[in-house]
């Protein structure tokens, strides 16, 4: 059997282990979903949202693009993001980085061609703006795992500056944002201790 077939027999076994553990699993699924998390993360194969987490389907929502950025003008990102908070209503946002990741090393060496190292302009732009701290650091692979942290932590930043996320809080709606980064080597994550859960704690953030 080709790799590419096995994914029908792979989604066969899935579906009757889940029916199996629970008969109305699907059912129930398919009439609501209610998650409490929206992941914002990087496209990378290897960091699967839900698998990291532990989560079910129903209890995530997800938008994934490479280097996890969160851009002003990116209606695909601000679309889920909107959805998320005014339809979904989910108490967390989570923006998850990872170390080793290819867009942030891509953007750091300036070595992407064609349209993804258009996208990845947004990584250079903060490498300028965060040159000082990132140029102290010689290790190459270290200054690229503080870029991803910084990516982070600015990409939630940006999920603040969002009129969906001012808007939310200027009407009581409790939603907070997190940072985290993933670790490809040891599978873990990190809360770069950067939440933002009101408009006094985004005016406070000095970045
Ligand atoms: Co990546």
């Amino acid at each position: 059997m080709s790799k590419y077939d096995l994914l029908f027999e792979n989604n066969k076994a899935w579906a009757r282990r889940i029916s199996e553990q629970e008969p109305d699993f699907f059912k129930n699924l398919s009439q609501q979903q209610a998650p409490e998390f929206l992941w914002i993360g990087c496209s990378d194969s290897r960091v699967p949202a839900n698998e990291i987490v532990g989560l079910s389907p129903g209890e995530l929502f997800v938008h994934r693009n490479v280097a996890n950025l969160v851009v002003h003008t990116d209606m695909n990102c601000l679309s889920v993001l909107q959805y998320a908070v005014d339809v979904l209503k989910v108490k967390h946002i989570i923006v998850c980085g990872h170390y080793g990741c290819g867009g942030i090393e891509a953007a750091m060496t300036n070595s992407s061609k064609g349209l993804v190292a258009n996208w990845l302009n947004h990584v250079r732009d903060l490498l300028h703006r965060k040159s000082d701290e990132l140029d102290k650091i010689d290790d190459l692979q270290e200054r690229s795992n503080r870029l991803c942290e910084l990516n982070v932590m600015n990409q939630a930043a940006n999920v603040a500056r969002t009129n969906i996320i001012k808007d939310a809080w200027l009407r009581g709606q409790e939603v907070s944002i997190h940072s985290w980064v993933y670790g490809l080597s040891d599978g873990l994550v990190r809360d770069l201790g950067l939440s933002l859960s009101s408009t006094e704690e985004f005016e406070a953030l000095k970045e």
